[in-house]
């Protein structure tokens, strides 16, 4: 099986498996990306929002000039935030977060939320995350249409900076308006996906756009304990018996296996782990592969269980409504 997932437009090949930097906390980003590129890991996937794009940035930097990989070896993804959305922002942002990863591109852009949340100007608080500064229970929107976003999204691409764009937490309806008026398809959906939620109407009819998909939070519940107060959330998929069964069988981890389920779709995956032995065994899961019955097994585990919802972060928006 390839290692790669080959884009639209530029022919680029996107790594399967990457390395995810949220809450990857800014202290420890440098060296713990530093150590995911020496143990094999080439493609980063962060994000203005992760708060620690400066760090990232030093992780990679520092493995270039060690020698331990070239910078064109490496596919540096990282998103722009809801409160960036205005025309006149998108460029700027970008350019803010090339310098924190002191780069001179990256190699895809995305829009990390189809939600245009009212500006707040870089020197007053970044990132800025989902609240308002001053506003503690409530988020304020902007009239920043997506084609605007786009339009900004596709002359970064124009310009190289970009290599690629794309899309991430955005539904059918919406990538079928955007497919009306894009110059530039999409490069990349990357949504949540895991057993507990499978999307696989969304995921078939995507790549049948010649968009490929990249899967988040494939641990499902692993890293949203923190989050859910509201008590939604479920078995950890990590120790789930019919996962662990297929495991044994195979004689890998409970997380080759979900990062596995993922590869048999030909969605890639971008697990986060502080841990580099577990970044290690995360990179192995082309020597084996699920038979039939495993992902029809894997299948029956659908629950339509979403954890990264802001409706349930508590500012009442039901996004995926
Ligand atoms: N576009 C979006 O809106 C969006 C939203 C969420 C996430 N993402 C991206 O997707 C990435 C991954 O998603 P995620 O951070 O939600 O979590 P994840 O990768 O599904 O799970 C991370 C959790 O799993 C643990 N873990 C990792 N490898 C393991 C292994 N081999 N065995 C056992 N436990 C393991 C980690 O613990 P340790 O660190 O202790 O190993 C951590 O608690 C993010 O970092 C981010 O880049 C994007």
């Amino acid at each position: 099986m390839s290692q790669h997932l080959v884009l639209n437009r530029t022919g680029d090949k996107m790594p399967l498996v990457g390395f995810g930097c949220w809450k990857v906390d800014p202290q420890d980003a440098e060296d713990t990306i530093y150590n995911a590129i020496k143990a094999g890991v080439r493609l980063i996937d962060g994000a203005g929002d992760y708060g620690n794009e400066i760090e990232v940035g030093r992780g990679i930097n520092k493995a270039i000039n060690e020698g331990v990989v070239k910078r064109e070896e490496l596919f540096v993804v990282t998103k722009i935030w809801n409160t960036f959305h205005a025309k006149e922002n998108v460029r700027p942002t970008f350019e803010k977060q090339l310098k924190d990863l002191g780069l001179d591109y990256v190699d895809l852009y995305l829009i990390h939320f189809p939600v245009p949340l009212k500006h707040v100007a870089i020197e007053a608080a970044y990132p800025p995350g989902w609240y308002q500064p001053g506003k503690s229970d409530d988020i304020e929107f902007e009239r920043s249409p997506i084609q605007d976003l786009w339009r900004e999204m596709e002359k970064i691409a124009e310009s190289g900076a970009a290599k690629n764009i794309g899309i991430s937490n955005f539904n059918v309806q919406l990538i079928l308006d955007l497919l009306t008026y894009a110059n530039i398809k999409p490069a990349v959906l990357q949504v949540e996906l895991h057993p507990y939620l499978q999307q696989t109407r969304l995921v078939e009819w995507v790549q049948k756009q010649g968009i490929q998909v990249t899967a988040y939070s494939s641990f499902g519940p692993a890293s949203f304990i923190q989050l859910t107060d509201d008590g939604k959330t479920a078995e950890p998929l990590l120790g789930h018996p019919v996962i662990k069964e297929i495991a044994e069988k195979h004689g890998k981890s409970t997380a080759q296996v979900l990062l596995r389920w993922s590869l048999e779709r030909n969605v890639a995956v971008i697990p986060k782990s502080m841990n580099v032995e577990r970044t290690k065994s995360n990179l192995d899961i082309f020597s084996f592969s699920l038979s039939k019955d495993e992902v029809a097994a894997i299948g029956k585990l659908e629950l339509g269980l979403r954890f990264n919802d802001p409706f349930s972060y508590g500012f009442g928006l039901p996004l995926f409504c």
